[in-house]
């Protein structure tokens, strides 16, 4: 009964990790806030729960939402509108609607290897082949332009980017955005830029959004993370308006419509939650500093400190065990993680640890880690 594609199709390693799980581990394997929406955005969706604003919306998303949006991007390219705008059920929709609508059977698409679970598999529904292009710690997970341009082949369609990284937290600095675009123009390439944590920053330099920058660009964003709402199942995309038509077309057969209270919600989160979204992000900053400071204390670790999103990505030294094995020993010992080779071949030798969670569970992380580095010396 079953298709070669869904057979040929890999279940997440991370939830893989998190469904062999028991219930009193110290969790840093998913990646999701543990905050609660800001306050104004729950009442905004209890509100238009009440109101009775319960059924199917329009296809695209609420008009309000979508010009919110568009506003939010006019500062990249003042002629953005909502006609650049298309609302999904979460950015992971986002994502599959994209490649649905931009890939052929046939075409290659530049992936980021270790890069977000989404891309590659997305890209194979689509009949396309992913090629990876690696990000390594030498260079700050940030991708080599040159080696980048040695994998575009007449077949490339697209690359893929993803700013600030999960699972790396590197963040692209502005010329880099820059001397991406001018790759992609040069060779004809769209680019899509994933931008689900676009909010979550701490580097000095703003974030520079893909938006309005190259010829052919898609954005994919997310209100899960910005407005702590991952359950809630909201983003976005961003393309030419000629696109988003079209897309809108595979997202309708897909999904309908996204839900209508949360749209409302997310809205009253653009006009106002900004502060919360800061305050939230201070405190991600300051559980940086306490994960960084604390793993490079450890025998074996090393660390290029993340830019941007909640992810640690440490590399392990501890002889000849893999990080999947690693991350089993841990998982016994009670500490979740996800084992790098779960974003790609390149993880290899390392472990993505979430921060999204209280500094406590930090501390007990780091202790059940500095344990575990102990045992093996
Ligand atoms: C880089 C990246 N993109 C997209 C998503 C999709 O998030 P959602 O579908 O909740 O919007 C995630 C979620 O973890 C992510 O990390």
């Amino acid at each position: 009964m079953l298709s070669t594609r869904v057979r040929e199709l890999e279940m997440s390693g991370i939830r893989k990790m998190f469904d062999a799980a028991p219930p009193d581990v110290v969790n840093l394997g998913l990646g999701e806030p543990d905050f609660d929406p800001p306050e104004e955005v729950r009442e905004a969706l209890f509100q238009a729960v009440r109101q009775g604003l319960n059924k199917y919306g329009p296809s695209a998303g609420i008009a309000p939402l979508r010009e919110a949006i568009a506003r939010k991007y006019a500062r990249h390219d003042p002629t953005t509108t909502l006609e650049n705008v298309l609302v999904t059920v979460g950015g992971s929709e986002g994502l599959a609607v994209v490649a649905l609508s931009m890939y052929n059977p046939g075409d290659e698409v530049l992936v980021p290897n270790p890069g977000f679970v989404l891309y590659g598999p997305h890209a194979r529904l689509a009949g396309a082949r992913p090629v990876p292009y690696p990000l390594t710690k030498e260079n700050s997970f940030l991708p080599d332009l040159d080696g980048l341009e040695k994998l575009i082949t007449p077949r490339t369609k697209a690359i893929v980017v993803n700013s600030p990284s999960n699972p790396t937290g590197a963040v692209i600095p502005r010329k880099m955005v820059d001397q991406i675009c001018a790759l992609a123009n040069a060779h004809d390439l769209a680019v899509i830029s994933d931008e689900a944590y676009d909010e979550i920053v701490y580097t000095t330099e703003p974030f520079t959004s893909f938006w309005g920058r190259a010829d052919k660009v898609v954005v994919v964003n997310s209100f899960s993370k910005t407005f702590a709402m991952t359950g809630w199942r909201l983003g976005y995309l961003l393309a030419p308006r000629a696109f988003v038509a079209e897309a809108n077309k595979i997202h309708y057969h897909l999904v309908a419509c996204p839900a209508t209270p949360p749209q409302i919600a997310a809205l009253k989160g653009l006009e106002v939650s900004a502060p919360a979204t800061q305050a939230m992000t201070r405190e991600f900053r300051a559980r940086r500093d306490i994960i960084v400071k604390g793993l490079r204390a450890i025998p074996g670790m090393s660390i290029v400190s993340p830019k941007g999103a909640f992810y640690a990505f440490p590399a392990i030294d501890w002889g000849d065990r893999s990080d999947v094995e690693v991350a089993q020993g841990l998982l016994r010992k009670g500490l979740l993680l996800t084992p790098g080779t779960s974003f790609g071949s390149l993880g290899e030798g390392h472990l993505r640890l979430s921060f999204a969670t209280s500094r406590d569970k930090i501390q007990r992380a780091l202790e059940i880690l500095r344990a575990y580095a102990d045992d093996r010396s």
